[in-house]
């Protein structure tokens, strides 16, 4: 008998993930509250996601395997994949995920499985997917299997990674772990490693938080660099010749909706145990003021023009959620600046405070009258910019987050250069240093 899975939230993880379900001739029902995308998706078009994403998505769709509705049914495994953001006051929201629990659970029946993907503080498994079932009248030990199994994607390579990434799968039960480890070792070809919901729930945190300090660590030793005239790049190139080294690399600032947000999980309940792990957010929150004041001292003052180069908060995807350039366009903004943002991915930007990002897709209409030019993102498009790149439109300034561009040429040019983790050079000085 196929087995039929529903998944709700069909968003950057749920939508692939249900494709590839599919794919592997299962019946899915992709079940989203937004009309407009299960309309495109029941016309058989996938409207969003990255290149590899779209076919996958459009051959399910177009095989029947794959159908999209707004509201849940009937199924054997349910799969909930919503947001859980933070609360400006740094709080887990998971108002997303208890709707989505209860509309699921009216059509939840013994015998059926349900799998929390959603990053969730530790605990969530238990209290809203048991609570639910318990509401319902339903045994959420006995008479269902209730998992927690945590995505770890990359954006940008999100179809490969669902499939070959070895995944935690916790269990309410150890029944309930094993039957998720069958499950996701059906469609995947990484390993499915069961422990209890809250461990599994735990390690999610833990990944990213883990990334978050490390980057935390990184711009220490930038800002240490900075300070002492050394260039951080090639400390860190040489320390991490070390057996047990691994020093990540500094930037702009920390951006996505996954780690600036998912260590706020612990800090909220485990508060004296994450004065690290405060911190270390903090500091990755700060980097975007850090590099303005870098330039600030470098003579930008209020009224002039910065050219933001990125927006997605990583390189080459399109994606721009709690993007470090964010932070910036407000510290832009509170410091009397005016910019425009360019870049060839991102066509849309959502900034909390309800400022503009003056996005544009033309690098030279970004520069064009602009004081300095600030690389926030690693796309393949701004490695090695140099003057030429920019038509003859020369900043006085660039400030380099990403440590991307053509230093010599841009100093040789006559524009100061203010790099992460490396002393600012001005051109006056460069042009001292030059032999004669
Ligand atoms: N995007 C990533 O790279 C990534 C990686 C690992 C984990 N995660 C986690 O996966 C979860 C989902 O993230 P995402 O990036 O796919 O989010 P997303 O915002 O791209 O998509 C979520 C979808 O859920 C829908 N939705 C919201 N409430 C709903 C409800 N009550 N019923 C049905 N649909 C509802 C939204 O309309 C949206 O389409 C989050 O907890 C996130 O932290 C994301």
């Amino acid at each position: 008998m196929v087995e039929k899975v529903v998944v709700v939230g069909l968003g950057y993880v749920g939508l692939p993930t249900a494709a590839l379900i599919a794919d592997k001739r299962y019946e899915v029902l992709g079940v989203d509250v937004n009309e407009a995308l299960v309309s495109e998706l029941q016309a058989g078009r996938c409207p969003l996601g990255e290149a590899e994403i779209i076919p996958v998505v459009e051959r399910a769709l177009s095989s029947g395997r794959l159908r999209a509705a707004i509201k849940p049914d009937n199924g054997d495994i349910f799969i909930i994949c919503v947001p859980t953001p933070i609360t400006p006051n740094k709080r887990a929201d998971l108002s997303m995920v208890t709707k989505a629990v209860q509309a699921a659970m009216q059509h939840v029946r013994p015998g059926n499985m349900v799998i929390l993907e959603s990053t969730s503080p530790i605990g969530t498994t238990e209290s809203i997917i048991a609570g639910a079932a318990r509401d319902v009248g339903l045994d959420p030990t006995i008479d269902l299997d209730i998992c927690y199994c945590p995505e770890r994607v990359f954006p940008g390579n999100t179809i490969n990674e669902i499939l070959k990434n070895d995944r935690v799968v916790g269990g309410l039960t150890p029944r309930a772990a094993l039957r998720a480890k069958g499950f996701y070792e059906s469609f995947c070809a990484g390993k499915a490693f069961p422990v209890t919901a809250a461990e599994a729930e735990f390690s999610k945190l833990m990944e990213n938080t883990y990334r978050d300090v490390n980057i935390a660590l990184a711009n220490s030793f930038a800002h240490i660099a900075e300070r002492s005239g050394i260039d951080v790049s090639k400390v860190i190139e040489v320390a991490n010749r070390h057996p047990r080294v691994n020093v990540h690399t500094p930037g702009p600032g920390v951006g996505g909706h996954c780690i600036p947000v998912d260590p706020w999980f612990l800090v909220e309940r485990y508060p004296e145990e994450t004065k690290l792990i405060h911190e270390a957010r903090l500091i990755n929150d700060r980097q975007p003021e850090r590099l303005l004041a870098a330039a600030g001292a470098s003579g930008l003052v209020a009224g002039e023009k910065v050219a933001i180069l990125g927006a997605a908060y990583r390189g080459n995807i399109d994606d721009a959620r709690d993007t470090p350039t964010e932070k910036l366009i407000d510290a832009l903004a509170d410091a009397g600046l005016t910019w425009a943002t360019h870049d060839p991915h991102v066509t849309r930007m959502h900034i909390e405070s309800g400022r503009d990002p003056n996005l544009t897709a033309d690098l030279i209409d970004a520069v064009r009258g602009a004081a300095a030019v600030f690389v926030m993102t690693d796309h393949t498009q701004y490695k090695h910019l140099a003057p030429a790149s920019f038509s003859g439109l020369l900043p006085r300034m660039i400030v380099d987050g990403r440590r991307l561009v053509d230093t010599d040429a841009f100093l040789a040019a006559g524009v100061t250069v203010i790099s992460v983790g490396a002393p600012t050079v001005s051109a006056g000085d460069y042009v001292q240093r030059i032999p004669a």
